[in-house]
């Protein structure tokens, strides 16, 4: 069984507990706070027996977030004889309370538990699926994001989250391509930094704040082929400059708790690997917070090939690992292991204080029940201002694609329009992946955020047109949750012929089609990342019309689109929208927000250009145009991708000129500043995100062609002009080298700025030492 994400009215608990916390930067801690904190975790230490010290590395699942084969049962007991130091998957005041009044009032040293769930993109309101959210390149929604998150997680009794997932991906067969921000390792870093302070708030020990935990360290968006769980295998220098920097950026901000990773990395599971845990996050990075394992993911290091349960737990705990989720191997092996002398009591007494350590920062300790107000728990979840947030947050998520004879926005009155396609009534699909709290129910709907702007003014023709997929096996793996995808009464001809139908009645067709909520995520990886062949079908007997044809495409991954971008008139890329995905879109569609995002991923023209993403190496055999034999690319295909990493249109029409340096020769320690003029020479007030690249062609080592350094965003009414400036320090420049130093090299360096990766005002400089 994988992930399972039901309502929480539809799911089955016996018991449950727990309590409060706070947030923000463990490391921060004043040395007078440490040394209080030192004093007490020792005292409650020395009280402990060795048993009780092995029961707080343990976590368990209450249920409500099953992400694997193995669960846990006895809870209730665990809870009482201290043998479970955190529980997962377990929320509502209610349910907590029972549970941490079990561990605080029946256990024998009385240590609160920790709370966890997986809240990813909202808890009960749905904010975007991640990769969506990272596409406004805007911070403070984002980290506002997650702060109504942790207001609404605390509110039912939570106190840690397994967010953000910072794992970097440039192969959208991965599924999980949709709970990250994308490719670019300094995006992602600062975008992992502002969901890390939106979580834990300016102190871990407010109510409202939830502890991060930083996810999958490391490298596990690199799997082999795409495949969910597969084997990872690259070099240092890769880590160091593209996959391990958002895990540090997180980290930085403050995360107080990371995850180990399911994959290898240099050939070690990252739930054993010592240097991974202990020499790197420790060591050179400085960590002070707690390693989870990832659920069960101790245990599966025996199919890495590793040993059996006690080995591999004895391994963990050496290496670094703190506490091990779900699998229990710590439970049932390290005493016998601190027996036999495979580990030491000081291993387990580090992994001990570190987890009584996270308790202590959150407050736990003061008052377990911090967040356990019923009066939050009715006001603080889904209230109007929540609401408001994720839709505007959804709005800013778009990346208009398409937008041919400026089709886009629609009129709000007069004409009529064909609504087609399988997610256009459709409340379902709109929240997307990993929504443990999300109740699809309460989301909006398509057709309903178009009723809402457009009222009886434009006449709408609806008609579903297609399943999500005709393909019978297929639906069976994406019904993993009761009742996510099926297939219509009627049969896939007649639908068609329904939507045709309408097409023909209509002045214009608007197909909201795409990938459903478990086509992404977790387990869900694709070898085929096309809008599935029954939406296509559908798609091609209505561009027979010749009607002007506008695509609302769902997705969680970069898609193929080629065919839907020759042949539709304007495409607009929504992601998982979330809970207010109707009235965003409506809102977009018609002109009450003009879209701004930007793409965080490549979209490939055909899954066999992957990896593609745009801060790739040159090759020696770089081919621009001309003769093609003996040049890097393809006997078939372009190696250009359909729309470059940063690619994303507006209503309007940003106008880029005068790109001016402040200087062309610098040395040292100097300052150079680039500046261009941006006009908005449309029709529509709207944003445009100004992007910064930087290339390094002359280095000890082959360098990307060029790395995003900076962005900033901009409002631009119509006719407005603006300069945008942009400070570069040698820090912009400084990379790891082959001995793994982190610094810059004197040589050319190529400035540019522009509107994405592709298209940009370029200028060099020479920078000396
Ligand atoms: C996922 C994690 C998640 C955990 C707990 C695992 O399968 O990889 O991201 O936090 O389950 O639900």
């Amino acid at each position: 069984m994988k992930k399972i994400f039901t309502p929480k009215s539809a799911i089955c608990i016996s018991a449950a507990l727990l309590f409060g916390f706070k947030s923000v930067n463990v490391n921060a801690q004043t040395t007078a706070e440490t040394a209080k904190m030192n004093a007490f975790v020792s005292g409650l230490m020395k009280k402990m027996t060795i048993d009780e010290k092995i029961g707080q590395l343990n976590l368990v699942t209450g249920g409500m977030a099953i992400t694997g084969s193995v669960t846990n049962s006895g809870i209730g007991d665990g809870v009482k004889n201290g043998s479970i130091g955190g529980i997962f998957g377990l929320y509502g005041t209610a349910e907590v309370r029972k549970m941490q009044e079990a561990a605080v009032k029946g256990s024998r040293l009385h240590i609160p538990l920790i709370f966890g769930l997986d809240v990813i993109h909202g808890h009960r309101t749905i904010f975007p699926i991640p990769l969506g959210m990272s596409a406004t390149w805007d911070l403070d929604l984002i980290k506002q994001s997650a702060r109504i998150a942790a207001k609404e997680a605390t509110a039912e009794g939570l106190n840690w989250v397994f967010s953000p997932m910072v794992d970097i991906a440039r192969d959208a067969r991965w599924g999980r391509i949709s709970e990250g921000s994308g490719e670019d390792p300094y995006l992602g870093g600062r975008i992992a930094a502002a969901m890390v302070r939106g979580y834990q708030g300016t102190s871990l020990k407010n109510a409202d704040a939830v502890m991060a935990c930083v996810k999958h360290f490391a490298l596990y968006g690199g799997a082999e082929a795409g495949r969910e769980y597969n084997t990872v295998d690259m070099s240092r220098l890769a880590m160091y400059n593209y996959y391990l920097p958002p895990y540090k950026a997180a980290l930085d901000a403050g995360a107080g708790s990371i995850m180990s990773s399911f994959n290898t990395v240099d050939g070690v599971p990252s739930t054993v690997n010592k240097w991974l845990l202990t020499d790197l996050l420790r060591k050179q990075w400085g960590f002070k917070g707690f390693v989870v394992s990832d659920y069960t993911s101790l245990n599966e290091v025996t199919n890495h090939g590793l040993g059996d349960l006690q080995t591999v737990s004895a391994r963990a705990i050496n290496a670094g690992l703190d506490m091990d989720m779900v699998g229990e191997g710590y439970l049932k092996t390290l005493k016998k292991s601190l027996q036999e002398k495979k580990v030491t009591i000081a291993d387990i007494d580090r992994a001990c204080r570190l987890v009584l350590e996270a308790k202590y920062k959150l407050g736990l300790f003061d008052n377990p029940y911090k967040s356990l107000d019923p009066v939050r728990e009715k006001n603080d979840i889904m209230n109007e201002a929540n609401r408001t947030a994720a839709r505007v947050t959804a709005e800013h998520s778009f990346v208009l694609l398409k937008n041919d004879a400026q089709t886009l926005p629609l009129k709000k009155a007069g004409g009529s329009i064909a609504l087609v396609g399988p997610l256009a009534n459709n409340k379902r699909d709109m929240l997307g992946t990993w929504v443990i709290g999300g109740e699809w129910e309460k989301s909006v709907s398509v057709m309903e955020g178009i009723q809402r702007v457009v009222g009886d003014k434009v006449k709408i023709n609806y008609a579903k047109g297609s399943n999500i997929t005709d393909d019978t096996t297929f639906m069976k793996r994406l019904n993993f949750g009761p009742g996510m995808v099926s297939l219509d009464k009627k049969s896939p001809k007649d639908m068609i012929d329904d939507a045709v139908d309408a097409a023909k009645r209509s002045d214009i067709i608007v197909a909201v089609v795409g990938e459903s909520q478990s086509m992404s995520g977790e387990s869900s990886s694709r070898s085929d990342i096309g809008i599935p062949e029954s939406q296509q079908k559908m798609l091609k007997e209505l561009a027979k019309l010749g009607k002007p044809m506008v695509l609302v495409v769902f997705n969680g991954r970069p898609l193929t689109l080629q065919w839907e971008n020759d042949n539709a008139t304007a495409i607009l890329d929504v992601w998982a929208p979330g809970t207010e995905a109707g009235n965003a879109i409506a809102n977009v569609l018609f002109g009450n927000y003009n879209p701004s995002g930007k793409l965080t991923t490549t979209f490939p023209r055909s899954v066999g250009q992957i990896p593609l993403y745009y801060n790739h190496l040159n090759t020696g055999r770089p081919y621009t145009d001309g003769p093609t034999k003996f040049k890097s690319n393809y006997l078939d295909i372009d190696n250009s991708p359909l729309y470059p990493f940063g690619y994303g249109l507006s209503y309007s029409k940003f106008e880029y000129s005068n790109l001016k340096l402040s200087k062309t020769n610098l040395k040292g320690n100097e300052t150079l500043t680039a500046t261009v003029t941006v006009t908005n020479k449309g029709q529509y007030a709207g944003e445009e995100t100004v992007q910064l690249y930087i290339g390094d062609p002359e280095a000890s080592i082959s360098r990307p062609v060029k790395e995003l350094k900076d962005f900033k965003k901009l409002s631009l009414q119509v006719g407005e002009k603006k300069e945008v400036t942009f400070a570069i320090t040698p820090d912009k420049l400084k990379f790891f080298n082959s001995d793994l130093k982190y610094d810059w090299e004197p040589g050319k360096f190529v400035i540019e700025v522009g509107t994405n990766s592709d298209i940009t005002e370029k200028a060099s400089v020479k920078w000396l030492k």
